[in-house]
């Protein structure tokens, strides 16, 4: 099944994010003001020959005390040091003088987050809205497109619970339809993938709603290739980055997707509780706002969907920093850099007697989640062994698909890191938890 699609590799993108921070200086990359500013000495960007040294001053930038790994970058990651002290400073300049004109800056802030998120994403601040998480953003969208009895919805069935189980309860309320489109285990390749959304569409169909990159096994969609199909049947697309927004290169530019959601907290390392969501302003007058009230943004779709109430500005400014810190590491850089590691892991595991990856090792089809079986083991006492023995961290699949272990390293991991963390799981292969 080799095709282009199969041959697409997401790490080196057809416009590739080399120099990001040049990009940063045309395009108004984030500054924050002196009063916010970080006191965490920056690290700089990432030499092309990047070793073990570097990686250690990047992991300098995280509270992360040595002998303790984490490798659960797919479920939450430490949010850095430069984001806690921007964070921690606009707090206490609010709280030092929470007047109305005080508080002004930070609504500029935001508007200066919004033209970094745009940036980043090659799309413009007319069509982000900063929400909560990757759940409201998805949730914006299910709650917020009219459908109606004979409409229907395509949905991965891959998803998350805020991309399937949404809308099959919207669905309960106003009628519409839910299909799934089956996922098989190993990825299939892009081909397929396309294949199957394409027979999946119907005169029907309104929505197709997916995930980037699976939460189970890492699986990569061929995102932009799905949107098309979309695009040309009509139908809107919601493409679900959790997994991707932070990690690989995402062009939404060249996605044209309808929706994107994404959470800060994940693989940007950034605030909790900040996320995005782009909404294509061609069909922006389609969405419904989910929350009427006051604070919205000050351009585009924030005007009108971005109205949620009192926020916590400061945390919104630390999504900023996030997206400062790792352009000035160097995206690419990072991709690259949690990619090795996750092959690294791959490897290492195969090579243990009774364990299966999950995980497809083909770049175009997985980035750095690596699921795997490790044999007979109860994957939640291994997980429970590992952190509480080993201080060693990762996320337990339970039931009967796929289950086992789910390890995402990221670049404040090291190699040494990985080879630890390998030599524990062959040790419990070996006498058992
Ligand atoms: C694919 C996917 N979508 C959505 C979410 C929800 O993210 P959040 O809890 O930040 O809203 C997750 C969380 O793990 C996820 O993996």
């Amino acid at each position: 099944m080799s095709t282009k699609y199969d041959t697409h590799r997401p790490t080196m993108s057809r416009r590739s994010f080399a120099g990001l921070a040049g990009l940063a200086g045309t395009l108004g990359w984030f500054e924050l003001p002196a009063w916010a500013a970080p006191q965490t000495p920056p690290v700089a960007a990432a030499p092309a020959s990047a070793g073990e040294a570097y990686w250690q001053q990047v992991r300098q930038q995280f509270l992360m005390p040595p002998g303790l790994t984490i490798v659960n970058a797919a479920n939450l990651c430490p949010t850095s040091l430069p984001v806690i002290e921007a964070v921690y400073r606009a707090t206490r300049d609010v709280d030092a003088d929470p007047s109305m004109p005080n508080r002004r800056k930070l609504s500029d802030a935001k508007e200066q987050v919004r033209r970094t998120v745009a940036a980043a994403l090659r799309v413009t601040p007319e069509e982000i809205v900063i929400t909560r998480n990757t759940s409201e953003g998805n949730n914006f969208v299910s709650s917020g497109i009219d459908l109606k009895a004979g409409d229907e919805v395509l949905v991965s069935a891959e998803n998350h619970p805020s991309l399937l189980n949404a809308w099959v309860e919207k669905a309960k309320r106003f009628g519409f339809s839910v299909r799934r489109v089956a996922h098989p285990s190993p990825h299939p390749g892009h081909v397929a993938i396309i294949d199957a959304f394409r027979s999946a569409f119907t005169p029907a169909t309104r929505i197709v709603a997916f995930t980037h990159v699976t939460a189970s096994s890492g699986d990569v969609f061929p995102a932009r290739e799905i949107c098309r199909l979309a695009r040309e049947r009509g139908v809107l697309s919601v493409v679900d980055g959790a997994q991707s927004f932070g990690i690989l290169d995402i062009d939404l530019a060249d996605m044209q997707p309808d929706f994107f959601t994404g959470s800060a907290h994940k693989w940007l390392c950034g605030p909790r509780e900040v996320g995005v969501l782009y909404v294509n302003k061609q069909i922006e007058a389609r969405l419904w706002p989910s929350v009427v009230s006051l604070y919205a943004g000050a351009v585009g779709v924030s005007r009108r969907l971005e109205g949620l109430g009192q926020r916590n500005e400061a945390e919104i400014l630390g999504l900023g920093e996030a997206l400062t810190l790792q352009a000035t590491i160097g995206r690419t850089a990072i991709e690259a850099r949690s990619r090795r590691l996750a092959q690294l892991l791959m490897t290492e595991l195969r090579r243990i007697d009774g364990v299966r990856v999950w995980t497809s090792p083909d770049p175009a089809h997985s980035a750095a989640i690596v699921t795997f079986q490790p044999g007979a083991l109860d994957p939640s006492k291994l997980a429970t062994a590992l952190y509480e023995r080993e201080r060693i961290a990762c996320s337990a699949r339970s039931g009967a698909d796929r289950p086992g272990l789910r390890l995402s390293p990221h670049f404040y991991n090291s190699v040494a890191e990985i080879e630890r963390t390998v030599a524990t799981i062959r040790k419990y292969m070996n006498s058992g938890v």
